[in-house]
């Protein structure tokens, strides 16, 4: 599979779909608010822009695109008059995300978004700032805008997601994973850290690029506490029983093993000290802020779970279904789709026995930095 060409979030709205099943990375734009809060009011104050660009890298589609657009409409209007003084200024958002992602999506739900900020807006006597949203389909690894055009970058959730299966890592050197598991030779785990490295220190370069002098930009991924590449939290627990998955579809001659063996997830979770160090080496952008959250990795809302109405086995669907959503463009297109609804089925159960067993669960570990432009 060629990730900038194929690889997309579960279009549409269906029950796979990934607008139905985005709870966890929603919590992450949740938690992550205060900052990105925190960032736009630094910015206005700082460069006063009276028409003001900012990118979304990543966006996919659904719920999470639009609560971001509207935490910035939000906090514009809030501050307006305090630390934003122009009353004339205007916002233009662009959305980005890889070609196949569903544009459409957002763009059909954008005239009832639009009237909702509006009405919000007005309940509390504010006047949304003029702004325009506009998609940008292509790879964030890319050039995306012109030179010094950009005020304010923002990813949530995306940039963990490398540009390929790590270079090198060849025929059946991962054997029975499909990422960095117990059994992973530290060579392959090392190709991982390799791959992320160069990603990530080619993301910030062009971003650099784009961004204007002093602008701001927050991004938050899917990390590790630990210092060791083999413990990712609940990130590691969940591509564990992914390949036990299909080790068993394997035993069942559902799944050719080489196949299996041939299958890497280009994720990459780094540690706080890891991300520090690359843009340490970038040399052109200040670390205003890095913090780590140990976020629930429930995927089912807290109105589901009162009073023990999920059961553990709803839990195991929904992660299934959390999943699916974002990797069954990767597994079809290296297994082929009959696979599909057995291969989750097993990875539900195999995730409800987990949460009904004695082993300590972990949540899942998220990392956000708030970078400054130098110049
Ligand atoms: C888990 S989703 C997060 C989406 C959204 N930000 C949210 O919080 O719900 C990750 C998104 O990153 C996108 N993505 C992955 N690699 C990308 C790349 N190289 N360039 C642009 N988008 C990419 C995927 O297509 C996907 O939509």
């Amino acid at each position: 599979m060629k990730i900038e060409r194929d690889f997309h979030m579960m279009k549409g709205d269906d029950e796979f779909s990934y607008a139905k099943n985005s709870r966890i990375q929603r919590r992450a734009i949740l938690a992550t608010r205060p900052i990105v809060k925190k960032a736009i009011r630094d910015m206005c104050l700082d460069l006063h822009p009276q028409s003001m660009v900012i990118a979304d890298l990543g966006c996919s589609f659904g719920a999470n695109t639009l609560l971001f657009v509207s935490e910035v409409i939000t906090t514009i209007c809030e501050n307006r008059n305090n630390t934003i003084k122009e009353s004339a200024m205007e916002v233009q958002f662009f959305l980005n995300d890889l070609p196949g992602n569903d544009f459409n999506h957002i763009f059909q739900s954008l005239e009832q978004f639009e009237q909702l900020t509006k009405n919000h807006c007005a309940c509390r006597g504010l006047q949304p700032p003029p702004h325009y949203v506009a998609a940008l389909a292509g790879s964030f690894y890319t050039r995306l805008f012109p030179c010094n055009s950009v005020h304010f970058f923002h990813s949530s959730m995306s940039v963990m997601w490398l540009s390929q299966v790590p270079e090198n890592l060849n025929g059946s050197m991962n054997e029975g994973n499909v990422h960095i598991g117990a059994t992973t030779p530290p060579i392959v785990a090392k190709l991982y850290q390799n791959q992320f490295e160069k990603d990530f220190s080619q993301f910030l370069q062009m971003r650099c690029r784009e961004i204007v002098p002093r602008g701001r930009m927050v991004l938050t991924v899917v990390g590790r506490k630990s210092q060791d590449v083999f413990h990712a939290g609940k990130t590691t627990t969940i591509f564990e029983l992914l390949s036990q998955g299909l080790r068993t579809l394997v035993t069942e001659g559902r799944v050719e093993k080489e196949k299996l063996d041939s299958f890497n997830i280009p994720i990459y979770c780094p540690s706080v000290d890891e991300l520090k160090q690359l843009v340490w080496q970038n040399e052109l952008l200040d670390i205003s802020d890095i913090q780590l959250f140990e976020m629930d990795g429930n995927p089912m809302d807290d109105l589901e779970l009162v009073e023990g109405a999920a059961t553990a086995q709803a839990i195991g669907q929904s992660m299934s279904a959390t999943l699916r959503a974002a990797m069954e463009s990767l597994i079809t297109s290296h297994f082929g789709d009959s696979i599909l609804d057995e291969l989750f089925a097993v990875f539900a159960r195999n995730f409800t026995n987990y949460i009904e067993s004695d082993v300590e669960k972990s949540g899942i570990t998220v990392i956000t930095l708030y970078l400054q432009a130098k110049h």
